[in-house]
């Protein structure tokens, strides 16, 4: 007894369909998947071709970041107060212009600069410049220390922290901004 072409046909139309329904399922369930991976992989990768977390951006390099001008400094060694502005940059996001800290630069008759970290090494204020005293004051808990930066009493654990100066032909002045660790003797990068 012969059969219908339609009947015979049925069960593989249906395979068919299922088939096509099957694939069309994954293709839309892998695609979404592969976006979301670019997206969550792709910061993380550029975040190692650029730079690690919240890490500043140089333009002279090393660290290296833009203070001031050199005549900004008074030249009988009186310490000037700047604060510190770079450009920040972690896995996700760009943060310009971002200030990340402060320095007193101060120059001498000879015309040495120097830099010390306005950071308090007893936990962390931030020191203030008396003119009238000659010395470097924390508001917090008094600690205290002597224009050169070393210390004035026994409250903080070390001298102000100095930073590494250049300055460039142009006449700015550089200064390679670090943090240290607050409360010990020793001047540890944190
Ligand atoms: S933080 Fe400066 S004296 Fe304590």
């Amino acid at each position: 007894m012969s059969h219908s072409p339609d009947q015979s046909d049925q069960p593989r139309r249906s395979f068919m369909v299922q088939a096509a329904a099957a694939g069309t399922g994954a293709i839309a369930g892998v695609v979404p998947a592969c976006i979301g991976a670019a997206y969550f992989l792709d910061p993380l990768l550029r975040s190692k071709a650029t730079a690690d977390s919240s890490t500043p951006v140089g333009e002279m390099g090393e660290g290296f970041l833009p203070i001031t001008k050199l005549e900004s400094l008074p030249s009988d060694g009186t310490p000037r107060a700047f604060k510190v502005i770079a450009d920040l940059q972690d896995a996700w996001n760009k943060f310009p212009q971002t200030e990340i800290g402060s320095v007193y630069l101060s120059r001498s008759e000879s015309g040495e600069i120097s830099c010390f970290n306005a950071r308090c090494p007893h936990l962390g204020c931030t020191v203030q410049y008396k003119d009238g005293d000659q010395k470097y004051v924390c508001p917090c808990h008094d600690s205290a220390f002597n224009v050169d930066g070393t210390r004035n009493n026994e409250i903080p654990p070390r001298d102000l922290d100095t930073l590494e100066v250049k300055k460039d032909d142009s006449g700015t002045v550089w200064v390679k901004f670090q943090k240290f660790r607050a409360g010990t003797s020793e001047k540890k990068p944190v």
